[in-house]
């Protein structure tokens, strides 16, 4: 069953129900299925960057590539780690989770696996869970595994993953929506070519290539700090990879790979999202382990537009230049570009901006959709094919808004912070998959905000 963006977490079918709580403890469903927030209150106080949802999923897959253990610190309490966690439990990878004073702890045994065992209701949940086809390739020699699912943003294809997969020896076939992979002599290294830097293709190829026999390239390499933290753990595992950063990724495969510690990175995506969201309503917020250079050309961007950003020790303080919020073109694009994923809350930010702002999105033909939400708030913004234009106004006022990704609701969530009067945002499975406690953390520095029911 698909996973609608009306569907409370507590619709989930019974049998992946049980087992998010089985391999997921800690994830508790959100109370109610609607947040009710009173805008116009200045964000002030301590808030605390989670580890990033997009570094943390590739870096738990990893642990599927030992049969030794693999602990996470700074892991994220969202729905996108508990689907996966039900995921790799079902694979037979025994999760081992503690609290600890930033995150999750959590401890991963891969010793015992079932490669056969994949889920595809949780697959169809998350984009991610493609991820574990290169892994169960290059460990098992084999993978069954359903077309994932996720955000509707776009077309999102897998062909540059089953490209690479198939360079390096793997005999790949779709058969009725579902992926059938083997390498029965084992994977060898290649030399592969990416058509674009895709994110996840070069992840999946560097989870496969770390055990691949010989040396693989990936030539056009996606460079996002995502992919930096995945070789991270991965040499610390044991493996030799070259190149993190740039383009050009080579892999020194075969050798068999130990256990690791490994610390997930802030998310860059909340910390630019918390900085709008600390500029739209005046206040200021220190935001707790963030980090400038994640942002890349966000970072001078939002100084552009307004957004005030000090590097202080152990974050950044972020608050609303003096000049006020001013209009700013604005091209998504491929890491350290300005990042897809920080166009929504920016378009938000944008929304009441002085002046008149152009936000044109590269990446995802259908990325949106936030625009007409808020437009119910009184947002003057229009589409022109893959170009946003913003006219900023003076006040957006509260309305009944849908998120219908991660990245719209939690901009839909720090426009109505902005907005006058009171806003009710529905779509909180999307806030809850990609965010650690975000409302939580919103109240506790003085936003007015509660679940509830829905509209
Ligand atoms: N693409 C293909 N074929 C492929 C792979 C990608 O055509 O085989 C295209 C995509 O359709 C897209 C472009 O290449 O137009 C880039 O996609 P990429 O593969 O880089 O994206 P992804 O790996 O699917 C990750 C993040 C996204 C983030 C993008 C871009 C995760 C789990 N997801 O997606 O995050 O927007 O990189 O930075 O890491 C989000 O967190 O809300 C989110 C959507």
């Amino acid at each position: 069953m698909p996973f609608r963006a009306s569907d409370p977490v507590q619709a989930m079918t019974p049998t992946p129900n049980a087992s998010l709580a089985d391999a997921a403890p800690w994830w508790r469903p959100a109370r109610g299925d609607a947040l009710r927030i009173r805008g116009g209150r200045p964000l002030v106080g301590s808030y605390p960057i989670s580890g990033a949802k997009n570094a943390v999923l590739p870096l738990m897959v990893a642990a599927l590539l030992t049969p030794h253990l693999v602990t996470l610190r700074n892991v994220p309490a969202s729905l996108d780690v508990a689907v996966l966690s039900a995921l790799l439990r079902r694979l037979g990878v025994d999760m081992n989770w503690s609290r600890a004073t930033v995150g999750l702890s959590l401890t991963m045994c891969a010793d015992r696996i079932r490669p056969g065992d994949v889920d595809a209701d949780l697959v169809g949940r998350m984009r991610a869970s493609v991820l574990l086809l290169g892994a169960l390739l290059a460990r098992c020699g084999e993978a069954v595994l359903p077309m994932p699912g996720g955000d509707a943003i776009g077309l999102r294809g897998i062909d540059f993953h089953l490209a690479g997969l198939r360079a390096m020896g793997a005999e790949i076939e779709l058969v009725g929506g579902t992926i059938h992979a083997r390498a029965p002599g084992g994977l060898r290294g290649a030399a592969i070519h990416l058509p674009q830097p895709s994110v996840g293709a070069t992840e999946n190829l560097l989870l496969a290539a770390v055990l691949a026999r010989g040396t693989t390239t990936i030539g056009n390499a996606a460079r996002e700090p995502e992919i930096a933290d995945l070789v991270a753990c991965l040499r610390a595992m044991g493996a030799r990879i070259d190149g993190v950063g740039t383009h050009a990724l080579t892999v020194h495969g075969g050798a068999a790979l130990a256990g690791a510690v490994h610390a997930v990175m802030p998310d860059r995506i909340e910390i630019g999202t918390l900085a709008c969201a600390a500029a739209i309503t005046g206040g200021e917020l220190t935001l707790r382990n963030a980090r400038l250079d994640l942002l890349g050309a966000a970072a001078p961007a939002l100084a552009a537009a307004g957004v005030a950003l000090r590097e202080v020790d152990g974050g950044l303080v972020a608050s609303r230049a003096a000049m006020g919020l001013v209009g700013i073109d604005v091209t998504t694009g491929p890491y350290p570009e300005f990042a897809t994923d920080l166009q929504s809350p920016v378009l938000a930010l944008l929304a009441f901006a002085k002046g008149a702002s152009a936000v044109t999105e590269t990446i995802f033909e259908q990325r949106f959709r936030h625009v007409d939400e808020l437009r119910k708030m009184g947002a003057n913004i229009v589409v022109r094919g893959r170009t946003a234009l913003v006219r900023g106004v003076p006040e957006l006022r509260g309305a009944a808004v849908t998120g219908m990704d991660v990245r719209a609701a939690a901009a839909l969530l720090i426009a109505a912070l902005g907005a006058a009067g009171e806003s009710v945002l529905d779509g909180l499975d999307h806030l809850d998959r990609g965010y650690d406690g975000m409302t939580e953390k919103l109240a506790a520095c003085g936003a007015a905000i509660e679940r509830s029911g829905g509209s």
